[in-house]
């Protein structure tokens, strides 16, 4: 296959972290499509078998695959070497977890690794995968952030600040990063057609207009990188950011994003 510019400036392999599933499973789809050959890693080893073995069957890529818990440090660490290896290019930092629900009903553990999985994990793997982007002058980074970023939603309050994390950091690596010949942007989706959003509690009858599937976005998302710091994918999300995270007072935009929450997820139980 001859190289694409894609390849050429994200090739040979791209490092994609939960792989196994819905958005991850379709960037991997999507970038073996572009030629790169794959490091998928998730904690669910049946379901990276499943992928690869799809993916293989349609594209003759080389596939990697890395099983571990990414809330882990040292499993993140082992990760982002078995990447410097074989020269990501490419990282998709993309595994998350998420929880909704009033803040001190939530368990305490499984908030904090919500917080390693979204902000460690990208930390550690954007500074290790990022320092050979630099030194070789190309490749780009794409991190994983939400809508609940946009409004620091009550209701999703952990999640939500974990994604905005990750929604600064990119934007601040793509400025940073720009001049190095490194793309970063974070993603921020809306509400798309995954395993984890049929387990959100999500009412699918007042929602079922603002779903997206998963390919969709990814395309968006890799037509956007190196063009711009951040993309929303949902325009209700993009409209929901200006008005309530912007222009109206912000107790009366918390306000509203907390309504909208217990509208779409009537199963949150807490004080409205
Ligand atoms: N779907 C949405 O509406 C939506 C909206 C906004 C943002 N996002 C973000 O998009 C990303 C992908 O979400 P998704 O909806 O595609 O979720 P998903 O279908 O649940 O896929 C996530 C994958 O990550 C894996 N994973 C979970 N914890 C892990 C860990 N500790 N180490 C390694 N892998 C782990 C999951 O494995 P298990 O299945 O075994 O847990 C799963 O295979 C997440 O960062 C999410 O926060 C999604």
């Amino acid at each position: 296959m001859a190289k694409t510019k894609f390849h050429t400036s994200y090739g040979p392999f791209a490092c994609i972290t939960g792989a196994g599933s819905g958005i991850g499973e379709a960037f991997a789809h999507a970038l073996a499509r572009r030629g790169l050959n794959l490091l998928l890693a998730d904690v669910d080893e049946a379901a990276l078998d499943r992928v690869s073995q799809t993916i293989g069957e349609e594209h003759s890529v080389a596939i990697e695959l890395f099983v571990g818990d990414l809330s882990r440090e040292d499993d993140v660490l082992a990760l982002a070497e078995r990447a410097l290896l074989l020269e990501a290019g490419l990282l998709i930092s993309n595994a998350g977890v998420a929880s909704l629900g009033p803040f001190l009903d939530l368990s305490l553990d499984e908030q904090l690794k919500a917080l390693d999985l979204h902000c460690r994990a990208s930390l550690i793997l954007a500074h290790r995968l990022g320092g050979a982007m630099r030194a070789r002058g190309r490749g780009g980074i794409i991190l994983l952030s939400s809508n609940s970023a946009l409004l620091h939603t009550p209701l999703i309050a952990n999640y939500a600040a974990t994604k905005a994390y990750t929604l600064a950091l990119a934007e601040a690596l793509h400025m940073e990063l720009k001049g190095e010949g490194v793309d970063v942007m974070a993603l921020a989706p809306g509400m798309t057609e995954t395993a984890a959003l049929q387990r959100s509690g999500l009412d699918y009858g007042k929602a079922r207009a603002l779903i997206r599937r998963p390919s969709e976005i990814v395309e968006e998302a890799l037509q956007a990188l190196g063009k711009q710091p951040s993309y929303i994918s949902s325009a209700s999300d993009r409209l929901a950011a200006l008005l309530l995270g912007r222009l109206l007072p912000r107790r009366i935009g918390l306000r509203i994003s907390k309504a909208v929450v217990g509208y779409f997820y009537p199963a949150i139980e807490g004080p409205r």
